[in-house]
This record gives structure tokens, C-alpha cells and sequence, in this order.
């Protein structure tokens, strides 16, 4: 520490938890921070904004010892602050929750969350007892209470995986007395994959670490989390510090506007399209029944519903309720217990997503990471993954319609990279999720199914991506969607089908469409008593 800094970080300055200054990264192509100055404060719940691929996991990257800037630097509670690894990061008392799961399936829930701390016992044998305690506390924390730490991790959703990250990230907090105890406490689209209830439990803990005194960097698309939980904003856009203000006293349509660049223009409300009667529906679901539900029998309630062209139809329920095994079973990725699919009206075999593709059904899944995407191929390779047949033929001309139709989708869906030759990994994440969508609409689908598609993604994007799903059923493409996020789908859909614990419990035309109602629904099933859910 020289002279200077001991002056400035006297007791007026000591709220201060750190401070970037000047801190760049620059990539082939792309610079992901662009001499960004930032100033955290002690104790305060501190929004970074940006639109997809702005760079704010590349900031949060570096913060946390992931990735290492090109220039600039970092003083954290007044001291020089360069963590070349994240172990390092973490002793200095920060502590991260990243964008993309990190959770290893083959272990079980207590492994992952003490997986750096397992607790031994004095023979230096690990100590089962005390492993499933401290789980069960951590559990606990998130509101996971009935999850047995010995569950193996690849069996569970993707919102109870991120609550382990968020169990995992605080379990370091209470840490041992060799690291330091958290002080900054990262974020990044925690909320990405989790139910309002969900949501709002993770708010409190935030709450609660910005009470003890925790600085929390929090990164959201859903704005209205932003203004409920944060005390101040910043805002970043193409890699640049635009501005950083007290959240109190911001409107959404400034945030918007400092986020974009520009404004927002509101689309027109959906108006639900007059179908044609005399047509066969695109899709129609009859006697569905999930395997491994808890009632299987024959005279369990079964799915029934339809799907016309050019309609656009919302599944609505709360994570774990059937949503995600109604499309996979769908699309042949799942076998169901019972029930068949009909296209055209006429009955078809679905055993694989091979005979959905061949039916001209797509779905397009939550799980980037481990189902949409092969990471390290080049953008143009992984739009072009869904239809290798349709750019494979005439030979030669193969690598140019790869790129002709790579462009297209990257120029419709105005996916952000340096090159459709780059490792899709390079993307932000938000940018990733539009190349799954891409992808498959490039396929052409008669029947669209969609797991969270636009999760992930900026408010600016996520509007042009309503526009084209409306665009798509306009030319007479079926679209169900699957949103945890309620107002999404009522602000897009013409009907409603709502989910709750395996059975649909509803289905509401557009007209009558109500956020209380839709949600009294999803949790009809969740409130049987037990003796009759036996
Ligand atoms: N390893 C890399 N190689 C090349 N470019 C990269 C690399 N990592 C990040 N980038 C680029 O840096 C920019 C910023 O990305 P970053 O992941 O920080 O965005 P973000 O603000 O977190 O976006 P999102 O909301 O989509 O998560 C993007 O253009 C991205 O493609
Ligand atoms: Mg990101």
C-alpha cells in the first residue's frame, strides 16, 4: 500500500469495498470492457445492467479471479487487488454465483455443496454425519429443505441446481477461519430459473447479506427484481461504463433507455388470430400420462389438448409441474406412459426426436449447455447442427448455405459475435440461448415447442424474439411455449394451458387471461392433502 492510498481510504472513504479503475479486456474481435470505472460500497445491493453481450459476466469474470484484465485496475477495502485465480478471489472474501451451472451430476447434492470443504473427522476419514448436517442447513437456507443431500445432482431441475449454487456460495460464506468471510457476494442471473416464490426467498437472502453488511453485485434481465433489491445501477453497454445512479428515483424506460441506447417501442397487444376450423390442428395430445409421476395408474388424469397453425399457445405451472416432460415427450426425447400424438389429425409414431423432426416438430430446450449446444464448434456449425441434411445437399455449395443461413438467423435474430466462425462458447450467454433458437427455426418447423426461450435474455432482445415467434405463427407455424415467467406468456399467447404437479389443471383463452387466476391453478394440485395424493 503506498502513501496516497493510505490517505484516501482514511475513515470518509471507508465504506468503500472496491474499486475499479480502467479495467479492460479485450478479445479477437470483441472488447468485452472498455476501461470501465466502478466503485462498490460496503454493505449496498449494487445492479449491473446491460444488454446481452455487454459485459457484465466478463467484468464479474475478472472480479473473481476467473479471467485476468488487459489493463486497468482493483482495489478492494483500499488494497491492491489482483486475484490470478479464483481460490485466490475467494480467500480475499469474494464469493461468486456464475451465469452457467456448475454443478457436477454424478455427485450428490452434499458433495457438490461441501466440495471444497469436506468435513472429516479426527481419524481423517470424511465425517458422513456432519456433511449431512451442514448440507441440510445450506439446503435450508434456499428453501430446499425437502431435498435429501444424498440425491445425486444430475436428477434435479435446473432451478433447484441453481439454488445449490446459491447454497454452495453462501456455505463458503460462513467459512472457515483461515479464508476470509464473504464480502462481496456476485450474482450473476441467479433468478434466471427461478419461480416468483423462488425469487423471492433468494431476494431476502440478499436482503439479509446486505444487512450483515455484505456488498452484493446482482445481475438481472427482469427488471422489477432490479428495483425491488438494489440500492444502485450500473449500467453497461457494448463493453462501456454508461452510467451509474441510485436505483431509487430511476424509471424502468430510463433504464431501458441507458441500457439500449435508444427507446423501446411497445408492442402493439397480441390480437389472437381467427383460426381456420375447417383445418386439421397441427398437434393434438391425447391420454398423455408422464412416467415416474406419482399416480401412473389408468385411472390417473391424463394431458388431452390441441395446437392449431398460427396459433400461439402458452404452458404455464411452476418449475418440477410437467411442463418440460410434456414437450419431451412430444418431441420423443422422453417415453411416456401412455397416450398418443397426433399430427394432422392422423396418429403418428414418435419414439425418438429423430420421428418428431420427421413429423416437422422442434423443441427448443431450457438446457443450453447440455442439450442445444456443442460449445467449442463455431456458431455456423451449431446453427447448421438441425439441418445438416438441408445444407449438406448439392456438395460443394454446402459450406456457403451454411453461411448464407448462419447469416440470416444472426442478422434476424441479432445475435452479437465477432464471427459465425466463433466457438459458440465465446458468446454471452444471452447471445448463446439466440443460437438455439436460431437453430432450430432454421429447421423450418410446422410445430414449435419452446422450453424458456427467451431465459436469459435482455429486455430489448427478448421483445424481438416475441415479435419473430408472432411472425412465425402469422405464416402458420404451431407454437407452444413453456415460460416460468407468467407475464411473458400472457403477454404473448392466445391461450393458455396450465400445469400443476403432472396434470393440466386448466386452459384459458386469451379473453380471459388473469395472472391470479393462472397462478391459483398452478398451485391447485400442490395443496391436496396428503392422504389424498397417496
Ligand atoms: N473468450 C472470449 N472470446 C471472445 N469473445 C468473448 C469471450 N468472452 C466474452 N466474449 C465477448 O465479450 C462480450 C461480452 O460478453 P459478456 O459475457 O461479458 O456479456 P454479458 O453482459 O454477460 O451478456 P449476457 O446478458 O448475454 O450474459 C461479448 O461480445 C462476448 O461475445
Ligand atoms: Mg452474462
Amino acid at each position: 500500500m503506498d502513501h496516497d492510498d493510505t490517505i484516501r481510504t482514511g475513515a470518509g472513504t471507508a465504506a468503500v469495498a472496491l474499486e475499479l479503475q480502467g479495467l479492460t479486456r479485450r478479445h479477437p474481435g470483441v472488447t468485452a470492457l472498455d476501461g470501465v470505472d466502478l466503485t462498490l460500497m460496503r454493505g449496498e445491493v449494487h445492479a449491473l445492467a446491460g444488454e446481452n453481450g455487454a459485459g457484465k459476466s466478463s467484468l464479474i469474470k475478472i472480479l473473481c479471479g476467473a479471467d485476468r484484465p488487459d489493463a486497468g485496475r482493483m482495489r478492494l477495502f483500499g488494497e491492491a487487488y489482483a486475484p490470478q485465480t479464483p481460490l485466490a478471489a475467494m480467500r480475499a472474501g469474494i464469493r461468486v454465483v456464475h451465469q452457467e451451472l456448475h454443478m457436477l451430476g454424478e455427485l450428490s447434492v452434499a458433495e457438490n455443496l461441501l466440495f471444497e470443504r469436506l468435513p472429516r473427522t479426527r481419524l481423517g476419514l470424511l465425517d458422513r454425519a456432519a456433511m449431512d448436517r451442514r448440507a441440510r442447513e445450506l439446503l435450508a437456507l434456499v428453501g430446499l429443505d425437502e431435498l435429501s443431500p444424498a440425491t445425486r445432482v444430475g436428477t434435479l431441475g435446473m432451478a433447484q441446481q441453481q439454488l445449490l449454487e446459491i447454497a454452495k456460495a453462501l456455505s463458503n460464506q460462513q467459512g472457515n477461519p483461515h479464508e476470509g468471510a464473504a464480502r462481496i457476494v456476485i450474482m450473476d442471473e441467479p433468478t434466471a430459473t427461478l419461480t416468483p416464490r423462488e425469487t423471492d426467498r433468494l431476494l431476502a437472502i440478499i436482503r439479509k447479506l446486505r444487512d450483515d453488511g455484505v456488498t452484493v453485485v446482482f445481475v438481472s434481465h427482469h427488471l422489477q427484481e432490479l428495483f425491488e433489491v438494489c440500492d444502485r445501477v450500473t449500467v453497461l453497454r457494448n463493453g462501456r461504463h454508461v452510467a451509474t445512479q441510485p436505483m431509487a428515483g430511476t424509471s424502468t424506460g430510463e433504464l431501458v433507455r441507458l441500457m439500449v441506447g435508444r427507446e423501446l417501442v411497445e408492442r402493439p397487444a397480441r390480437v389472437a388470430p381467427v383460426l381456420d376450423a375447417a383445418r386439421p390442428a397441427a398437434l393434438r395430445v391425447e391420454g398423455l400420462r408422464h412416467a415416474g409421476r406419482r399416480d401412473t395408474s389408468s385411472s390417473a388424469p391424463t394431458i388431452d389438448f390441441s395446437l392449431h397453425y398460427g396459433e400461439i399457445v402458452g404452458l404455464a405451472g411452476l418449475v418440477g409441474s410437467g411442463r418440460t416432460e410434456t414437450l419431451r415427450a412430444i418431441f420423443g426425447a422422453d417415453r411416456a406412459a401412455a397416450g398418443r400424438i397426433l399430427r394432422d389429425e392422423q396418429p403418428v409414431r414418435i419414439a425418438s426426436p429423430r420421428d418428431a423432426l420427421a413429423h416437422g416438430i422442434c423443441l427448443v430446450t431450457e438446457n443450453r449447455k447440455e442439450e442445444g449446444l456443442v460449445l467449442d464448434m463455431p456458431i455456423r456449425a451449431n446453427l447448421s447442427l438441425a439441418r445438416l441434411g438441408a445444407v449438406s445437399r448439392g456438395g460443394l455449395l454446402r459450406a456457403e448455405a451454411e453461411n448464407v443461413a448462419a447469416r440470416r438467423m444472426v442478422g434476424e435474430l441479432q445475435i452479437r459475435l465477432a464471427s459465425i466462425a466463433q466457438p459458440v462458447r465465446q458468446l454471452s450467454g444471452g447471445n448463446q440461448q439466440k443460437v438455439v433458437l436460431g437453430k432450430w427455426l432454421l429447421r423450418d418447423p410446422k410445430v414449435l415447442l419452446l422450453d424458456e426461450p427467451t431465459r436469459g435474455v435482455d429486455v430489448g432482445a427478448k421483445a424481438e424474439i416475441h415479435a419473430l415467434l408472432e411472425r412465425m405463427a402469422a405464416q402458420g407455424m404451431a407454437v407452444l411455449v413453456v415460460s416460468s415467467d407468467l407475464r411473458e406468456l400472457i403477454g404473448l399467447c392466445d391461450r393458455m394451458l396450465v400445469m400443476s404437479r403432472g396434470v393440466l389443471v386448466g386452459e384459458l383463452p386469451r379473453a380471459q387471461f388473469d395472472e391470479e387466476a393462472i397462478l391459483a391453478m398452478a398451485y391447485r394440485e400442490y395443496l391436496v392433502r396428503p392422504q389424498e395424493a397417496a
